[in-house]
C-alpha cells in the first residue's frame, strides 16, 4: 500500500505550482510591475521624448500594462478554489486524513506541523472565498468601497501563506536530512504506509 496515492500526490504538486504562481503574481504587482513606481518612469521617459502625461494618465497607462499579468491572479484564483473543493475530497481518502488520525500519540512538534497544515487550509479557504467575492463584487450587489474593505483583509492574511510556504519548504527538507528519510520522495513516488 502506497503511503500517499496518485491523488494525493497530483493533488499535493498541482496545488504547490498554484500557490507559488499566486505568490508569484503579488510579488510582481508589488516590484516590476507596480503601479506607482512604472508610473513615474513612465512620465520620466515620456518627458524625456517632449511628451507630457498628467499623473493621473500615467496610473492609467502603468497599470493597463500591469492588467495581463494580474489576469493570472485571478486565473490560478479559480484553480486555487478547485484545489480546495478537490482537498475536501480527499479527506474522505486515506492518504488525506492519515495526518490527522491518531493525533495525541504525535510528539509536540508533528501536533504543530499539522495544525500548521490545518490552518493553512483555513487561510486558504479564506483567501479563495474573499478574493471571488472582490472579483465578483458587482454582481454580488457590494459597494466599491466593501470590496475595497475584504480586498485590505484579503492583503493582510496574505501574510500567512507568505510564512507558511518557506517554513514548510525547509521543514520538510530538514526532516528529509535529519529524522524522516525519505519524506520528500514519499510524496513524489507515493512511498509506502506502515
Ligand atoms: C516545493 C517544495 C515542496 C516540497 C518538497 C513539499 C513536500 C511536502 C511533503 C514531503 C509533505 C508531507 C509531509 C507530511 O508527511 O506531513 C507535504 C505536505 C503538504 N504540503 Fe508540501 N511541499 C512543497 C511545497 C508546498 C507548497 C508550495 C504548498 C502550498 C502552500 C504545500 C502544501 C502542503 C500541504 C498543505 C501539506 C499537508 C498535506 C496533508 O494535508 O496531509 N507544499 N509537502
Ligand atoms: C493563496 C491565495 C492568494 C493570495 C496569496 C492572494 C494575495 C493577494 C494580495 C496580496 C492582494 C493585494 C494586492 C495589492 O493590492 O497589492 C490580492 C488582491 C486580490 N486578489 Fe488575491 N490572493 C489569493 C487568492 C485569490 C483568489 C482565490 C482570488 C479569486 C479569484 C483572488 C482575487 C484577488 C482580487 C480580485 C484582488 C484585488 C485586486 C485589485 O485590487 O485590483 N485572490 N490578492
Amino acid at each position: 500500500m502506497q503511503k500517499w496515492s496518485f491523488n494525493f500526490r497530483l493533488w499535493h504538486w498541482v496545488h504547490a505550482i498554484v500557490i507559488l504562481g499566486l505568490l508569484g503574481t503579488v510579488f510582481l504587482r508589488k516590484t516590476f510591475l507596480s503601479w506607482r513606481t512604472n508610473s513615474e518612469l513612465l512620465t520620466q521617459k515620456l518627458t524625456e521624448i517632449d511628451i507630457s502625461v498628467t499623473e493621473a494618465q500615467a496610473k492609467v497607462l502603468a497599470k493597463a500594462i500591469r492588467a495581463p499579468m494580474w489576469e493570472w491572479h485571478i486565473f490560478l484564483g479559480y484553480a486555487l478554489a478547485a484545489l480546495l473543493i478537490w482537498r475536501i475530497a480527499l479527506f474522505f481518502t486515506k492518504s488525506g486524513k492519515q495526518n490527522y488520525q491518531d493525533f495525541s500519540r504525535e510528539t509536540f512538534h508533528k501536533k504543530l506541523v499539522k495544525l500548521s497544515y490545518l490552518a493553512l487550509y483555513t487561510v486558504l479557504t479564506f483567501m479563495a472565498i474573499s478574493g471571488l467575492v472582490i472579483h465578483f463584487y458587482e454582481v454580488l450587489t457590494l459597494t466599491k468601497e466593501t470590496a475595497h474593505d475584504i480586498k485590505e483583509i484579503h492583503e493582510l492574511v496574505y501574510n500567512a501563506v507568505l510564512i507558511f510556504v518557506p517554513l514548510h519548504i525547509m521543514g520538510v527538507l530538514l526532516a528529509e536530512n535529519k529524522d524522516e528519510k525519505g519524506i520528500v520522495s514519499d510524496m513524489i513516488n507515493g512511498g509506502k504506509s506502515g
